[in-house]
C-alpha cells in the first residue's frame, strides 16, 4: 500500500502563521504536524509516500522531509499548485498511486493511536474504501456520515447545514484505483473544490462498499488556532520527561518536562509540566512556564509568565504580563516599556494579525 499526505491548501484560517509557510508545518508540541502523519503511515507499514505540494512556500516541506530517508520512508513530491480540492489533489497523484490500494492522510490531521488497525482491517477486506469517523459537537464544520442501524454508510455530505449525525469524516481515507474515474467526473462544490466526500458518496451510490471505522480516541483537525492549542495539549498529555539540557541549581522543574540539548534553565526559573522546550533556549530568572506550553528552539525567555501556549523558534520574551492561550510566531519579540505613562498597549502588527487584549 502507498501513502499520500496532503500538504497543499491555503491555510487562510491560520494567518498570519501561514504567511511564513504551509500550515502542515506548524509545530504541535515542537514537532511539525506533518511528521505525526508520516509516522502514522510508517507505523502502519506504509513507506512509499507521495506528498502533495501547494503554492504556499512548498520548498519548506521539501526542506523538512527531503527524500524521506531521515524518517525511514521514501518520499515522492507531487505538485498540485493552487488548492482545487482534496479529490483534485488525489487526482494529481494518480500516476504515483495507481495499481495499488492507498491511504490518503490530510497533513493537518492528528489521530491518537495511529492508523494501523484501520489499515489492517481494510487490507483484510474487499471493500472499495475505508473511512474513519469521529463524534464531534460541531459536525457542520466537516464531512458528515450517516450510518444505518448496523453501521453501514447511508450517506456522506460535505459540511451540511443540518447534519444528519454527529459523525465527522476524519481526514484519513483508504482508497483503491476505482476512485480515479469517479474523481474525473466530479463537479466542483459551492466552495469551488473537488470534494473527497462527494467522490466517496458517488462511489457509494454506484454500489461501492465503504467500511466505516468509528475512532474512540481523540482526533484533531488543526485548521484553526484554537485547534492547534488543543492538539498541543493532547500531545503534551502524553509527554515523557527527557532532560537533555541543563537545569541549574535553584531552578524548579516539576511534572513531565522535555528540555532539548543546549537549553539552559537558569536559577530562579520555574517550569511546571507538561512542558516541552526545544534546543539552545535560555530560560532566565523570573520566568514561569506553566502547563501545556511548547517553546521552540533558540528562544530566550526572562522574565516571562506563560502557559497553555505555543512559542515557535527564535522568540524573545521579556515581560511580566501573563501570556495565556497564545500562538507566537518565529522571531517574535515581546517586551515592555516600563516608562510608558499612562499605561497603554503599543502594537506593531503585520497584515491579518489577530490580537486579543
Ligand atoms: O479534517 C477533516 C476534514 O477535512 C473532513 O471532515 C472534510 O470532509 C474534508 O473536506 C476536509 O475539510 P477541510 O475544510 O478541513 O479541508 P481543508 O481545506 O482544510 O484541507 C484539508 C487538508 O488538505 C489541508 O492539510 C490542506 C490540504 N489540501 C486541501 C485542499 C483543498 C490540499 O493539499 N489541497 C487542496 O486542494
Amino acid at each position: 500500500m502507498r501513502g499520500l499526505i496532503l500538504a497543499g491548501g491555503s491555510g487562510t484560517r491560520l494567518r498570519p502563521f501561514t504567511h511564513t509557510g504551509p500550515k502542515q508545518l506548524i509545530p504541535i508540541a515542537n514537532r511539525p504536524n506533518i511528521l505525526y502523519c508520516l509516522e502514522d503511515l510508517r507505523n502502519a507499514g506504509i513507506a512509499d509516500i507521495g506528498v502533495i505540494l501547494g503554492d504556499n512556500q512548498p520548498e519548506r516541506v521539501r526542506e523538512l522531509l527531503k527524500d524521506g530517508r531521515d524518517f525511514g520512508v521514501r518520499i515522492t513530491y507531487i505538485v498540485q499548485g493552487p488548492p482545487k480540492g482534496i479529490a483534485h489533489a488525489i487526482g494529481c497523484a494518480e500516476e504515483f498511486l495507481k495499481g495499488d490500494a492507498f491511504c490518503v492522510y490530510l497533513g493537518d490531521n492528528l489521530l491518537k493511536g495511529g492508523i494501523r488497525a484501520m489499515v489492517e482491517e481494510f487490507n483484510g477486506s474487499d471493500v472499495d474504501a475505508g473511512i474513519a469517523l469521529c463524534r464531534v459537537p460541531n459536525p457542520e464544520m466537516f464531512g458528515v456520515a450517516e450510518l444505518d442501524s448496523s453501521g453501514h454508510v447511508k450517506g456522506l455530505v460535505e459540511k451540511p447545514k443540518t447534519p444528519k449525525s454527529d459523525l465527522a469524516l476524519v481526514g484519513i481515507y483508504l482508497l483503491r484505483d476505482n476512485i480515479f474515474p469517479i474523481i474525473r467526473e466530479l463537479k466542483p462544490s459551492w466552495r469551488n473544490e473537488l470534494e473527497i466526500t462527494d467522490a466517496l458518496e458517488a462511489l457509494r451510490t454506484k454500489g461501492g462498499k465503504i467500511l466505516a471505522h468509528v475512532v474512540t480516541g481523540w482526533w484533531k483537525d488543526t485548521g484553526k488556532p484554537e485547534d492547534i492549542l488543543e492538539a498541543n495539549r493532547l500531545i503534551l498529555d502524553e509527554l515523557t520527561t527527557r532532560i537533555e539540557g541543563t537545569v541549574e541549581d535553584g531552578a524548579q522543574v516539576s511534572g513531565r518536562v522535555a528540555i532539548g540539548r543546549g537549553t539552559v534553565v537558569q536559577k530562579g526559573a520555574v517550569i511546571a509540566g507538561p512542558v516541552v522546550i526545544g534546543e539552545d533556549c535560555t530560560i532566565g530568572p523570573g520566568t514561569y512556564i506553566g502547563p501545556y506550553t511548547a517553546i521552540g528552539d533558540r528562544s530566550v525567555l526572562g522574565p516571562a509568565d506563560i502557559e497553555n501556549s505555543i512559542v515557535l523558534s527564535d522568540a524573545h520574551i521579556a515581560t511580566r504580563h501573563k501570556i495565556v492561550a497564545s500562538l507566537i510566531g518565529r522571531h517574535t519579540r515581546i517586551d515592555e516599556d516600563e516608562h510608558a505613562r499612562p499605561k497603554g498597549t503599543r502594537l506593531v502588527l503585520g497584515e491579518h494579525s489577530r490580537v486579543r487584549l
